[in-house]
Parts: structure tokens; C-alpha cells; sequence
């Protein structure tokens, strides 16, 4: 779970940033900003990247190594560990992947992925994670709008919260096999908040698909709250009217509550928020503080006007 503290695994500098760096460099040389990659890395392809243009949202903070991103994961289907999902998520197959749309829309269907993404304008968007654990990691994701596919989809009127669900394949999903969590993985977040351009699909990273450590082939990532909102390996979405349950409230109401904004004045039962341990940074450099919506104030803030984020943490 999100709370579980594991020993901290060693971190080396096999992938440099800076091997990136260049190499980006010279595809933006070649290519204008309009980027596209085909990494040596094995990844299920049930998605075409083709190529994605560079997100003013995106930080300017460097990103972390591949090697960080893809070694130092939560994918509980995998197991509890930091490195399970990088060893045991090559099991998951991932072509042909379809989500299914259902709910409060004009164009309800399962829609294959292929289709989905050649209709979205793909984008880089570095973000910082910050996960609920205290830790983070800064991530060149590369994905679209969720507000793109929602208006695609024509929510009615009445909707007003978006719910996601993950894969449910024990065959695939090892510790889908036992229950320590009440699978398939669930999230959710308030429309508005889903339609927040901050927030998006990835279907990659790093200038490829994603792998599938990091939830492949379609994930959520919503960079103002903790990481376990960005729920992973995605094939249902549903817009209702009602405030959809979720994973880790439905544990541990307490300790997660719906919203999961990144706060560093709401400490968590077990452990104060107010500062981050940065990954790959070693183990003696000094915690970063956490940023109120991890930074991303000025395009979110709004959202919660008038609310107490001390009660709706
Ligand atoms: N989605 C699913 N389906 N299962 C999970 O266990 N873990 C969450 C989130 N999405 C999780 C999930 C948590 S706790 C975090 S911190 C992020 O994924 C981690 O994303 P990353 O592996 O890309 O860093």
C-alpha cells in the first residue's frame, strides 16, 4: 500500500539524464519541436506514438533517470515491493488493448486504443510525482489531454465525476491472485478536475511506450495529487453523478481521502507530508519541502475554492 515503507533500493546512473538530453537535442534538431522515438527498450506496442510536440505545462526541473522510472514502482498487481512491478510487469499483454466508455455520455463504447490515440494530440509533459509515501520523481511523460477524450465523449450535463478502473487479469497480474487488495484497482476524480488540462492519459515515456512498470499501455497522471490517484493500465472509464469509490479510501479512509491533493500542511496519520525524499538525488541529500499541489497552485488552486482541505484531504 501507498503507506507501507520498504527499504530504500540502491539507485545508479546506468541511464544518465544526459544521454537523454543529447539525444532528444539532436531529434529536436532533426525534427523541429515535433518529436518522435523508437528506444531500443521492451515495452508492449499497442500504441503508435508517431510524433508529440513539446507542453508549456511542462516543469523545468530535470527529469529522473529511465532507469529510476521504470525500477522504482507501485503496480500492486505486481506486489508490494518497489522493484516487483519491474520484475513481474512483462507479463502484462497489452495489444490489443480497448477501454470502455460508459456512463453519462453522449458516445458511450469500447473504443480501441490504436483509435483513441490517433485522435489525440500527443504531448511531452514533464511533471513532478509525488507520491503519498513522501518520495518523488520528475517524469517526461508523453500523453493528451483527459479533457480531450472526455469532450470526444460529450459527458451529459448531469455527469460530475469521472470513475477509472484498472485491468483485472490474475493470469497476467500475479498478486491479482491474492487478495490483499480488493481488485480490480479503482480511482476517481471530480469532472472538473478530470476536464484540469493539467491532467492526463500518458501512453509513454521517455520518448517511448510506456512500459509496463508504469501502468501500459494507458495510465492517468494528475501531477497535483499524490501518486496513487494516477491509476494504471486503464479499461474503463465511466462519468456519473455520484462520487465514484476508490482503492485506497475504501482501506483506509483516514488515511486516503478522495481528493489526495499534495499538501504539505496535512500530515498523514502515519507520517508528515511536508517534505519529499527526491529519487535518484542519493541517500544523504537533503529532503526537498513539498509544494502545496506540488507546485501546480496556479492552475488548481481554484478548484477548491471555499473547501476545508483539512477535512476533504
Ligand atoms: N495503479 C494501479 N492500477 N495499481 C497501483 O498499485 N499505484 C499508484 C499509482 N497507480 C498503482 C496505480 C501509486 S501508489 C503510485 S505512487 C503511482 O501509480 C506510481 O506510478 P509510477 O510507477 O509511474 O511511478
Amino acid at each position: 500500500m501507498p503507506g507501507a515503507f520498504k527499504p530504500d533500493l540502491k539507485y545508479s546512473d546506468v541511464t544518465p539524464h544526459s544521454a537523454w538530453l543529447n539525444r532528444r537535442q539532436i531529434m529536436a534538431g532533426a525534427a523541429g519541436l515535433v518529436l518522435g522515438s523508437q528506444l531500443a527498450f521492451p515495452a508492449s506496442a499497442a500504441v503508435n506514438l508517431g510524433g508529440y510536440s513539446q507542453s508549456i505545462y511542462s516543469t523545468d526541473e530535470e527529469p529522473n533517470s529511465f532507469e529510476d522510472v521504470t525500477s522504482y514502482n507501485n503496480f500492486y498487481e505486481f506486489g508490494s515491493g518497489k522493484s516487483d512491478p519491474s520484475k513481474y510487469a512483462s507479463a502484462l499483454t497489452t495489444d490489443p488493448w480497448s477501454v470502455e466508455i460508459d456512463g453519462m455520455c453522449r458516445n458511450p463504447g469500447t473504443y480501441n486504443l490504436e483509435e483513441i490515440v490517433e485522435q489525440m494530440p500527443l504531448e511531452e509533459r514533464i511533471y513532478r510525482l509525488r507520491c503519498v509515501e513522501a518520495w518523488s520523481m520528475v517524469v517526461p511523460w508523453i500523453g493528451f489531454e483527459l479533457a480531450a477524450l472526455l469532450n470526444w465523449v460529450e459527458p451529459l450535463p448531469g455527469a460530475k465525476y469521472v470513475a477509472f478502473e484498472t485491468l483485472h487479469r490474475p493470469d497476467e497480474m500475479r498478486a491479482q491472485r491474492t487478495g490483499y487488495l480488493d481488485w480490480p484497482y479503482i480511482e476517481g476524480l471530480r469532472l472538473d478536475e478530470a476536464m484540469n488540462p493539467l491532467t492526463i492519459m500518458a501512453v509513454g515515456l521517455y520518448g517511448e511506450v510506456l512500459p509496463n512498470q508504469n501502468g501500459a499501455p494507458i495510465r492517468l497522471v494528475v501531477p497535483w495529487k499524490y501518486g496513487f490517484k494516477s491509476i494504471k493500465s486503464i479499461v474503463k472509464i465511466s462519468l456519473t453523478d455520484t462520487e465514484p469509490r476508490t482503492t485506497w479510501n475504501e482501506i483506509a479512509p483516514h488515511e486516503y481521502g478522495f481528493y489526495a491533493n499534495v499538501n504539505p500542511e496535512v500530515s498523514h496519520p502515519r507520517w508528515s507530508q511536508a517534505s519529499e525524499r527526491v529519487i535518484g538525488a542519493g541517500l544523504f541529500a537533503a529532503r526537498k519541502p513539498t509544494l502545496m499541489f506540488n507546485g501546480y497552485g496556479e492552475y488548481v488552486a481554484q478548484l477548491y475554492d471555499g473547501m476545508d482541505l483539512t477535512v476533504l484531504y
